[in-house]
């Protein structure tokens, strides 16, 4: 599929019929891993990546997915780089798009991303920034329809911080109209305007600081670190601030009979999630982890194919 926007910096960006398009052609991808109907898209293509922050799953997804398209992949920093040393982004992006063929970006201001697909004439991918997480909740969609069959028409929850992750999921939820339940301690709310942008769009939106209203009947409960990453120096007092945020047991019987607990790691057990809940029957998070592989893939095939 073609996607009408040049950009994926956050899941607004994409029509509600795109966000659809994606999941489906993703769990195509994940059934014909490299057989017919996979193809190579990606061959003479080269993709780089550029990450300012850790990663596991995005990166190793992105560079497995690069390699089975077909394509080349250049990891780099800024610290490893003239970014580093105060080059300017626009020049940064400007010389990018004379060797390579797109750029997938983790980094911390959603303004760098913006930057860089002003300046350059390549497909940026948001592979997180402080305020999205967009190709995190692109895969969670598909791991919501491999276990319950369906996306739309079903209670999420979210629990804990109102961050990228949250902010992902409201515009998730804007698209494809949504009900979403976010429980979250004072002050660790997401953002008013994209809260607004979300209602505004149709999607149900509820938000409390009651972390059982936000849970009860829901199918598919979601929570994360309670600290992201740039935020480790408030960890110790968020702990004290997120208590009884913890998705546990007690919490989760509470929810739909059949409801599915997301976690897009890493996890902090004993904080968001317990033990017992991330390695119990409810956890899709294996799956969940996986199907960012497959994700990467339909998303990098939609904006870098001919
Ligand atoms: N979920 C996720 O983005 O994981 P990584 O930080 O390991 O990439
Ligand atoms: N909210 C987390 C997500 C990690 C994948 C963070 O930004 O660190």
């Amino acid at each position: 599929m073609q996607l009408q926007t040049k950009h994926l910096l956050t899941i607004r960006d994409l029509e509600p019929g795109e966000v659809l398009g994606l999941v489906e052609r993703a769990a195509e991808l994940k059934a014909a891993l490299m057989g017919p109907g996979h193809g190579q898209p990606l061959v003479n293509k080269s993709v780089a990546m550029l990450f300012d922050k850790p990663s596991t799953r995005t990166r190793v997804s992105f560079e497995v997915g690069i390699s089975q398209l077909g394509g080349n992949i250049l990891f780099m920093t800024s610290r490893d780089s003239q970014l580093g040393r105060d080059e300017p982004l626009k020049d940064t992006a400007r010389v990018m798009d004379r060797y390579v063929d797109g750029l997938v970006v983790r980094t911390f201001g959603q303004e760098v991303v913006e930057q860089l697909a002003q300046w350059g004439d390549i497909p940026v991918i948001n592979a997180l920034t402080d305020k999205y997480h967009p190709c995190q909740v692109l895969s969670d969609l598909l791991t919501v329809q491999e276990h319950l069959g369906q996306v739309e028409g079903l209670t999420y929850a979210w629990l804990g911080d109102g961050n990228n992750m949250a902010h992902s999921w409201l515009e998730a939820a804007a698209a494809l109209g949504l009900d979403l339940r976010l429980a979250c301690p004072p002050g660790f709310t997401p953002d008013e305007d994209i809260l607004a942008y979300a209602q505004e769009q149709g999607a149900s939106v509820l938000l409390t600081s009651d972390p059982k209203e936000a849970v009860a009947g829901a199918q598919v409960v979601n929570t994360d670190v309670w600290a992201s990453m740039g935020q480790e120096d408030d960890a110790s007092r968020r702990l004290e601030l997120f208590r009884g945020f913890t998705v546990d047991n007690s919490l989760l019987s509470l929810a739909s009979q059949d409801a599915i607990v997301l976690h897009c790691l890493p996890a902090h057990r004993g904080e968001e999630i317990t033990e017992e809940v991330i390695e119990g029957p409810r956890s899709v998070v294996w799956d969940q982890a996986e199907n960012r592989l497959h994700m990467q893939k339909a998303i990098l095939e939609a904006l870098l194919s001919d």
